[in-house]
């Protein structure tokens, strides 16, 4: 029997922005990429590999949460839940989520990666019969829409596992907390929602620096897709992999550093680099439960309940907007 064809609601994200942005990024000091640009479909797949990493601990320590914790989290979602899912990758820690609560009503993850998005919610609609799946191709910090919920639908969870939360600073994460209770108006909702928690040096730096270079290959192949999309004249292997923690910012900082003093050509513009000048593509902040709650409060979220691992290397909330 074949799986009908599922519905994307498409917002269309980034191509109109992706040379505006990367420009602006690298013609300002110090220089900077968005991070959302990583995920083209091979720095999706290169992700998935990322998260069987060894040294990458957020990754299993959040399963082993949901999977220890699944149906007291389930109990409190509640049944006939619409499940909205915040960059949903492989929404593999979906699965765990679905098969836990009662009666789950309707999936929409959204995703900024389109082909992995709809490859991925291929899987829950074959895996889940009779789940409605509506995947979002959208950016999440924008403007967003959802489409229309079944009528069984009984409340909104918004599900943003990950930590990508960490990789907003402060005030576009306020913003986003805000946008995620916009999407649960206006009957309120709840957000599960996983951070990384802060933790000693050493096993930080390690998850952003694996031996089998994988995390190196994401990076750089931000540099591959500016080339090919944007017909960038990029030497990319004239630029080295960085990941180390700022004590200060609280945050992991990736960066690609310039072996080398060389000019870089793109659209309209020549872009210098000096030897050992870096771009830095992606921070992930890391977090204090107190200091993550207090935020998520001034967005109108109280803090209902905190799951974690015997280390306290990751957590997973649950807030409530009313
Ligand atoms: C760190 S990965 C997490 C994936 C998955 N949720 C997990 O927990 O393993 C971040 C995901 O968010 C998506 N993403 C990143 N920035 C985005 C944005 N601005 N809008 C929509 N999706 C975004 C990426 O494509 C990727 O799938």
């Amino acid at each position: 029997m074949t799986t009908p064809a599922i519905p994307l609601h498409d917002l269309h994200p980034a191509p109109d922005d992706f040379l505006g942005e990367v420009l602006a990024g690298l013609q300002a000091q110090p220089k900077t990429l968005p991070c959302k640009y990583f995920y083209d479909a091979r720095g999706s797949e290169i992700f998935d590999r990322i998260c069987e990493l060894e040294e990458y601990y957020p990754t299993r320590t959040e399963v082993g949460i949901l999977e220890r914790y699944g149906d007291e989290i389930a109990d409190r979602l509640g049944a006939d839940c619409a499940l909205i899912e915040f960059g949903s990758g492989s929404s593999l820690k979906t699965r765990l989520l679905l098969l836990a609560l009662e009666r789950p009503a309707a999936y929409l993850p959204i995703d900024i990666s389109r082909d992995h998005l709809m490859s991925a919610a291929e899987h829950i609609a074959k895996r889940f019969p009779g789940l409605v799946v509506r995947p979002i191709c959208a950016d999440f910090a924008g403007t967003l829409s959802l489409p229309e919920l079944p009528d069984t639908v009984r409340s909104k969870v918004v599900f943003f596992p990950g930590s990508t939360i960490g990789n907003f600073a402060p005030e576009p994460r306020l913003a986003l907390l805000r946008r995620i209770a916009a999407v649960c108006a206006p009957k309120g909702g709840s957000l599960l929602i996983g951070i990384d928690l802060q933790k000693d040096v050493a096993t930080l730096e390690r998850a952003y620096n694996d031996a089998r270079g994988v995390t190196r290959d994401f990076n750089l192949n931000l540099l591959e897709r500016i080339k090919r999309e944007l017909n960038a004249d990029i030497d990319v292997s004239a630029f080295e992999h960085r990941a180390l923690y700022s004590a200060r910012e609280e945050r992991i900082e990736m960066h690609l550093v310039s072996r080398l003093a060389q000019r870089i050509q793109l659209a309209d513009a020549s872009i210098d680099f000096r030897a050992g000048e870096s771009v830095r593509t992606e921070c992930s902040y890391k977090f204090a439960i107190p200091g993550f709650a207090d935020l998520a409060a001034r967005a109108g979220f109280e803090l209902e309940s905190v799951w974690s691992d015997e280390l306290d290397h990751f957590a997973v909330l649950l807030l409530r907007t009313g």
